[in-house]
């Protein structure tokens, strides 16, 4: 069953969850999801707790944290217990990074053009500093994708990680994930995947698809707002890693306060880190449940009928549009160019009509389960009476 709108009832009765859709055209999803109103009480349980327990809290918020990296966890199909929360994408990436040697004949990191810049800029430095070799397979002629087949080529007995994004943020291309896990295994090399983008609109699988390790965090479209990135890592491989980058709740009994060298924590509570960042994984909860809760395939197929909406609708316009033109081979969100993008980028906002802008793209659109078809047409029709100003 589908409402007018041609949406499942259940996705638009939610909308009255998230306060800001009733003040704002909220179109931005892939850049800053929409806060839960249930955010605000959970903050205050935080709080709470804090102000009436004082340190005994510690005995909620650390099988807090574990509960909430698994719906982390359950959002992007990874296994139970292999998710931990961090504080960034950046911050995970150095986790992951201090496991391994790049001096040695398995010294090559596999990345491409079109890739988180933060990814890249953290793996030129690595290299210059301690060895070893970045190959970025480039943009294709269009500008938007990234040829499967030269990224699977870029693969060899030297590669150690693939680092690759399944969703680019630029363009909202897809990656094809199968052909790139299947030649690093075949080359004995790893996949470290940023779902960022894809985490909470699409289902990434990481277990089914035999990802090696997945980094991302919470501010998109699995609306946890800042402070929580996420890593997760294959339970076949995480017991073979040996993160330098540790802190006293990597080891085994953190509350022993040994001085030896560390003792891995089980699985991937060596990636622990230092203290925790609760507050954020408090905040975070109410998002990433209700993502859960409505099943991420679900929420693919409201995303892909909105995503499709705005492209033909852009089309139509007269508009460029710099996302793929096939549901199949996108993300969540469509960027589009119609002509001075960021002035009308900058006249969508004051108009309260949320979206962002990125140079070289445009104008992203990231639609989520809460929005509605009506929302999609008021952002197109906006844009182009701005245009042909
Ligand atoms: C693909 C991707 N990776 C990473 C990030 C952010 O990285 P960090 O968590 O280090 O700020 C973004 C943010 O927009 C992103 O789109």
């Amino acid at each position: 069953m589908t409402t007018s709108d041609g949406a499942h009832p259940e996705l638009l009765d939610r909308r009255s969850d998230y306060p800001i859709l009733g003040r704002r055209t909220y179109l931005i999803n892939n850049s800053l999801g929409a806060m839960h109103r249930e955010t605000r009480r959970r903050l205050d349980d935080y709080a709470d707790l804090w102000d009436t327990e004082g340190v005994v809290a510690w005995n909620t918020w650390f099988p807090e944290m574990m509960r909430v990296a698994d719906l982390v966890g359950a959002a992007i199909g990874a296994t139970p217990g292999t998710t931990v929360l961090r504080a960034n994408v950046a911050d995970a990436l150095a986790s992951v990074a201090s496991c391994f040697d790049l001096g040695g004949p398995r010294h090559r990191i596999v990345t491409t053009a079109a890739d988180w810049p933060g990814t890249h800029y953290f793996w030129t430095e690595q290299v210059r500093r301690h060895g070893g070799e970045l190959v970025v397979v480039p943009y294709d002629e269009d500008g938007i994708t990234v040829s499967t087949e030269r990224l699977v080529d870029a693969i060899d007995d030297r590669t150690l990680l693939v680092s690759v994004s399944l969703v680019q943020f630029r363009t909202s291309a897809l990656l094809d994930l199968a052909p790139v896990v299947d030649a690093a295994h075949r080359h004995g090399a790893l996949v470290l995947l940023d779902a960022y983008q894809a985490a909470g609109c699409l289902p990434v699988n990481i277990a089914a698809n035999d990802v090696d390790i997945c980094v991302g965090g919470s501010v998109k479209f699995l609306c946890g707002g800042p402070g929580n990135g996420w890593l997760s890592v294959s339970p076949r491989l995480v017991e073979t890693l040996r993160p330098a980058a540790v802190g006293w709740i990597s080891h085994a009994t953190p509350f022993a306060f040994e001085w030896d060298d560390i003792r891995y924590a089980d699985g991937i509570g060596r990636f622990a880190g230092g203290t925790p960042n609760v507050p954020a994984a408090y905040a975070a909860a109410p998002g990433y449940q209700a993502i859960v809760d409505i099943g991420i395939e679900r929420i693919r197929e409201r995303s892909q009928s909105l995503t499709q909406l705005l492209l033909d609708g852009a089309l139509e316009r007269g508009f460029t549009v710099r996302s793929p033109h096939d549901a199949q081979r996108r993300g969540g969100h469509v960027t589009i160019d119609p002509g001075n993008a960021e002035q009308v980028h900058e006249a969508l906002i004051e108009r309260k009509i949320l979206v962002d802008y990125r140079p070289g793209g445009g104008i992203r659109i990231g639609p989520h389960f809460y929005n509605t078809a009506d929302e999609c047409r008021e952002v197109l029709d906006a844009m182009a009476e701005l245009a042909r100003r």
